[in-house]
């Protein structure tokens, strides 16, 4: 079987989208047609839908976070944090996904498109943990509005600066469960010279940019995938 081959001197990006949660029962964006209530993702993450209707905002986010808590970390989720055992900071987990089970898994990602188990205030904008379902918009002791610490449509991600070094550096990059539509995430496997490779049941849109293609599951693939010298 073709396997993805890690040298000594090799630094690995890793990015992870919707489909590496999949098999833990968190449905993917496409899985949903991108529908909730017959809204679209992008009427509901944005803020715009935060200026007009905050609290079908967190009926959003409140549903979403009662669908992440029920959720375990799958095989795919552990191979990676084994992975990152092995290479150390060889490794970078750069995840588009908000919840929490890379970490369940022992990863430690970053977050790109922010953690569902936070919040913010949008005045202080100091996030905390929180898993609170809310029906009412909770207020911060400032008066000022929390919201939940997610990047959305239009906002800039988290983290860029230090994406965007390692992509540099980086000599193997490996996309997992990611449909390649949302940017600017779809846009780093043509920002590198590594070898880049995609693992995922469907091609992305952004194929023709990859090296090559493991067909399939991640939580099937994951595990087996890896030879690390
Ligand atoms: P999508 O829902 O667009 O794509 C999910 C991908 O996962 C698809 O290409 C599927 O083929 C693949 N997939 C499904 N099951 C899989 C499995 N078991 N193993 C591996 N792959 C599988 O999700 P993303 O590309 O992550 O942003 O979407 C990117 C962003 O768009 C999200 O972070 C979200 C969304 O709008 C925000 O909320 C800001």
């Amino acid at each position: 079987m073709n396997l993805i081959h890690i040298k000594p001197n090799d630094r690995v990006f890793v990015l992870t989208g919707a489909g590496m949660s999949a098999e833990s029962g968190i449905p993917t964006f496409r899985d949903t047609n991108g529908l909730w209530r017959n809204y679209r993702v992008e009427e509901v993450a944005s803020p715009d839908a935060w200026r007009r209707d905050p609290q079908l905002v967190w009926d959003f986010y409140s549903m979403r976070r009662t669908v992440a808590a029920a959720a375990q970390p799958n095989p795919g989720h552990r191979a990676l944090a084994a992975l990152e055992r092995t290479l150390g900071s060889r490794l970078f987990l750069c995840t588009q996904n908000v919840d929490n089970l890379h970490e369940q898994a022992g990863s430690r990602p970053l977050h790109m498109h922010g953690e569902l188990f936070k919040s913010r205030c949008e005045r202080c904008q100091l996030p905390f943990d929180d898993t609170n379902i809310y029906h009412e918009v909770p207020h911060c002791a400032c008066g000022g509005k929390v919201r939940p610490h997610i990047c959305w449509f239009g906002e800039r991600p988290f983290g860029m600066d230090r994406v965007l070094r390692i992509l540099e550096v980086c000599t193997v990059f490996i996309a997992i469960g990611t449909s390649g539509v949302v940017e600017p995430a779809a846009s780093f496997v043509g920002q590198t010279q590594a070898r880049t490779f995609y693992v995922g049941p469907e091609e992305p849109l952004n194929l023709a940019s990859f090296d090559e293609t493991f067909e399939g599951k991640a939580g099937e693939l994951l595990p087996t995938l890896f030879d690390v010298w």
